[in-house]
């Protein structure tokens, strides 16, 4: 077993001038690991799988065989970002896998939580094992495992959902940010040329806007958290409040109410939104977002976002409430 445990002289990556000898140390070591072999990696969009992606194409270019699986529950313009940044730019080995109508077929009808998860990382785990059957001759598996999945949950990061590929397509696993932490990783990442808007990233969960679309998700619901997130992010941007808040974003009930539009009743969804900071998600507070914001935030949602006719603000602390809603 290959030591888990950052090197006690390991100084801490601050600078691009450290990320950049970082880089080059890692170019260096992937090199000598793989040679001329190719590597798969699950590449969500994240800061960790795209720090490692950015990394991997720099040490062995198309050798790298970069998966992004779009499994519908992703925020507005992710899966286009990731194309953008990683094919166009960055010319990329990259294989986009539409699965959207897979993973919400798979969903439909089922509202309890847990299920719900199961299911998405189930599916996730063989849409990507289907597609490494597809490719020829991988011998390696790249993951953006971090110094805290290391210490908080054993070697493979669970999250990540590749930790349960079937026997026979087991890698030898490449992860050269395993002794990073989130800090330093985005230093890298910016060293990388990796945009602003992918390395200061706020958390987003694996199952993604699942856990926001409660109860049965449905594609009209789930239009109604992905428009209204997109909404809510834009406006938290052009207020100074992005990067300033740890994690915001909107939930959709699955019930509705009565309102009136145009002098007309309407019975539609709710959107809650959420907004909170902490240091490492175990507690949180909620950010004073300040009342006219959330009023012209409110207005955009009710008048922009089909299918909706009242936006609430969630006003709970963790504990008693979990940050999300699930
Ligand atoms: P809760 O809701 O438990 O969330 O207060 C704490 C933090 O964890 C994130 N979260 C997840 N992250 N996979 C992840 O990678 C998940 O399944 C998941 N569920 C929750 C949540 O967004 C918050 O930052």
């Amino acid at each position: 077993m290959e030591n888990n445990k950052r090197p006690d002289d390991m100084a801490r990556i601050q600078t691009q001038e450290q990320a950049e000898r970082f880089i080059a140390e890692q170019v260096e070591a992937v090199k000598a690991q793989v040679g001329s072999k190719k590597v798969l990696l699950a590449l969500s969009g994240g800061v960790d799988s795209s720090v490692v992606a950015a990394l991997l194409i720099k040490a062995i270019g198309k050798n790298l065989v970069c998966v992004h699986v779009n499994h519908g529950l992703l925020r507005k313009g992710e899966p286009e970002q990731v194309v953008a940044v990683f094919r166009d730019q960055m010319n990329a080995n990259l294989v986009y896998v539409d699965a959207v109508d897979r993973f919400l077929d798979k969903l439909a009808g089922v509202a309890e939580p847990e299920r719900k998860r199961k299911i998405i990382g189930a599916e996730f785990i063989r849409v990507f094992e289907e597609e490494a059957r597809k490719q020829d001759g991988i011998e390696f598996l790249a993951q953006g495992t971090i110094y805290p999945d290391i210490l908080e949950s054993g070697p493979v990061k669970a999250h990540h959902n590749v930790g349960g590929l079937p026997d026979d397509l087991q890698f030898e696993l490449v992860e050269p940010l395993k002794f990073l932490y989130k800090d330093e990783v985005r230093v890298v990442g910016k060293a990388l040329g990796l945009p602003d808007s992918m390395v200061y990233r706020q958390p987003f969960p694996g199952p993604g806007l699942g856990v926001r679309c409660l109860g049965a998700i449905t594609r009209e619901r789930l239009e109604c958290v992905r428009e209204s997130d997109a909404i809510l992010r834009e406006e938290f941007a052009k207020n100074g409040l992005e990067g300033k808040v740890w994690q915001y974003f909107t939930v959709v009930p699955d019930f509705k109410s009565v309102g009136v539009k145009g002098g007309l009743r309407t019975f539609e969804y709710p959107v809650i939104i959420r907004a909170v900071n902490t240091k490492d998600a175990m507690t949180a507070t909620v950010e004073d977002i300040p009342f006219a914001l959330l009023q012209h935030i409110t207005d955009r949602i009710t008048k922009e976002v089909a299918g909706v006719n009242r936006v609430l603000y969630d006003l709970t602390p963790k504990p008693c409430g979990t940050i999300e809603w699930e």
